[in-house]
């Protein structure tokens, strides 16, 4: 098997468990609340109730925190982390601009490498047998990204590893001058064994009346609009009512323009329909859902939407207090957790 070496890389082993030595995340805990829907006033949480999670902490905290609890328990995690752009984000309100996080790392992929490594090394050991991890990324690490989960994720004999790479296609940003312009996301869809949950049928658009490749439109005996096509001498008959399989290319999912309603100030803020699309595709109701790079926390407001549990985490203020308030203004929002971890520095 391939596998990617940078300078400094450290091997970890992917199945290990988490022992008495590593964080442990209840005792990190520095502050804790409940929040009621209708009063939003902290309340006395019930020992044996499910309290969906909303914590502030670095990830490399807060994943070995909830290995205690999580492991190989979560259904769906999606993450998408900094691109290693070299830039910094804000986010901007009409009445100021805060440092939301840096996305630097000085100039140094090995650096940036390790971090993802050890991040994605976590992210296996919290995923269910059963679960499906989205990694959304860019053309500045999404390859090495691939190769890296490829060593992860790889045991052929069970159907694990790699299922897609899926090609987000938009239309924003600027036009370049001596190369094709870059108008496109890569999410990597991989899986822990043969079993997940994908569910094309929801997701998929309606065929509908329109022709678009080579089939041939016809009219059953009941009236109804079908598309038949011929292969390996076989006639395949496709109602106009079914939805037809979902492509890897999603070019219906605009970016979020500058005075799109759903826009929070977020620089990096992600469209509701992206995450929903995902979270149909490969979750059901009440499954556990992980983010631990939420930001404007587009994750858990469609996860909250779609009757799915979740935990979603961040590093930045910034990004807690906005999800936060995102949430509180929900008018479905559960009572959730709101969760800090002391920095170990
Ligand atoms: C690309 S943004 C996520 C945007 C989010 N998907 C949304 O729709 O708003 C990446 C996020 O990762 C967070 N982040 C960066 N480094 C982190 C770390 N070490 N631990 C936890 N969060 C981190 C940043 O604060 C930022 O919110």
């Amino acid at each position: 098997m391939a596998e990617l070496i940078w300078r400094g890389k450290t091997s970890l082993p992917r199945n290990s468990t988490p022992s008495a030595g590593q964080v442990s995340f209840q005792q990190q805990i520095a502050n804790e609340k409940y929040y009621n829907l209708e009063t939003q006033i902290a309340i006395q949480p019930a020992a044996d109730t499910w309290y969906n999670r909303l914590i502030q902490g670095d990830k490399s905290l807060v994943l070995p925190g909830l290995l205690n609890e999580f492991q190989a328990r979560i259904k769906l995690i999606y993450i998408d982390p900094p691109f290693m752009t070299g830039r910094t984000f804000n986010n901007n309100s009409r009445i100021s601009s805060r440092l939301a996080y840096h996305d630097t790392w000085n100039n140094d992929l090995d650096l940036y490498l390790q971090w993802l490594y050890e991040t994605l090394i976590n992210l296996h050991q919290l995923l269910a047998m059963d679960g499906c991890l989205y990694v959304h990324l860019d053309w500045r690490v999404a390859h090495y990204a691939k190769i890296i989960l490829d060593e992860i994720f790889e045991a052929p004999e069970s159907g694990a590893g790699f299922k897609n790479e899926i090609i987000w296609h938009y239309q924003s940003g600027g036009r370049a001058q001596k190369y094709f312009a870059r108008k496109h996301d890569t999410i990597l869809l991989y899986t822990k064994s043969r079993q997940y949950s994908f569910h094309g049928d929801r997701v998929g658009q309606q065929r509908g009346t329109q022709k678009r490749n080579h089939m041939r439109k016809e009219t059953d005996a009941n009236g109804q609009v079908v598309w038949t096509i011929q292969s390996a001498g076989r006639t395949y008959t496709y109602s106009q009512d079914t939805p037809m399989s979902p492509p890897d290319v999603w070019s219906d999912i605009s970016h979020l323009h500058q005075r799109d309603p759903e826009r929070t100030g977020y620089a990096t803020q992600k469209p509701i329909a992206l995450l929903e699309r995902i979270l149909l595709a490969s979750s059901e109701e009440n499954d556990l859902v992980l983010d631990c790079f939420c930001g404007s926390g587009v994750t858990p407001i469609v996860a909250e939407r779609l009757g799915r549990r979740w935990i979603a985490s961040d590093r930045s203020d910034v990004a807690i207090s906005l999800t936060r308030e995102r949430l509180l203004a929900y008018e479905r929002r559960l009572p959730f957790a709101l969760q800090y971890v002391k920095d170990v520095e």
